[in-house]
């Protein structure tokens, strides 16, 4: 949950700060501080999971892919608005194809996965199931992605933005 959450929270916050468009850059600065403090969640999860899921069992380690399974189908079914369609009274199969066509939706996915997806990997739950799961929601290949390249970059545009005021102590 630890690691599903704020990988969201982070490319729900890099979309933000990409798409702004505000020439005071006021904006631009306070989602790069707020996505600095995400990116630190993303690493705690990380690491402290990564020391914890090497002491569980397989049995403990099955429970948790499960989970990271059912949530990742919740995660990309919610994106695709069904029940708002549905409630809006429109055709759904066209909203979905369109969704799932929609240049800003692909660009969100593949923002979320890619954080998700090698850090899933790295903390011990890269089960069968789970790589099953990534496949059938066309993510696998995301595995690729270089998570710590992704976070140099977060922290290249904050610095960029912030200049001196880049780092926070603590
Ligand atoms: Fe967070």
């Amino acid at each position: 949950m630890q690691v599903l959450i704020e990988g969201l929270g982070l490319a729900a916050f890099g979309m933000m700060r990409d798409a702004t468009r505000d020439s005071s850059r006021l904006t631009h600065q306070i989602l790069a501080y707020v996505m600095q403090d995400e990116a630190r969640h993303v690493a705690f999860g990380r690491l402290v999971l990564k020391d914890y899921y090497s002491q569980l069992t397989s049995k403990e380690l099955d429970d948790r892919a499960d989970f990271v399974v059912e949530a990742c189908h919740l995660m990309h079914e919610r994106f695709r608005a069904q029940l708002v369609w549905e409630e809006l009274g429109f055709d759904t199969a066209d909203c979905r194809a369109a969704v799932d066509a929609s240049p800003a939706m692909g660009l969100f996915r593949k923002l979320l996965f890619s954080r998700v997806v090698p850090c899933i990997r790295d903390i011990g739950l890269w089960t069968p199931k789970v790589q099953r799961c990534y496949q059938q929601i066309g993510v696998l290949d995301l595995l690729d992605a270089y998570l710590d390249e992704l976070m140099r970059h977060d922290e290249a545009v904050a610095t960029r933005l912030l200049g001196a005021n880049a780092r926070v102590p603590g």
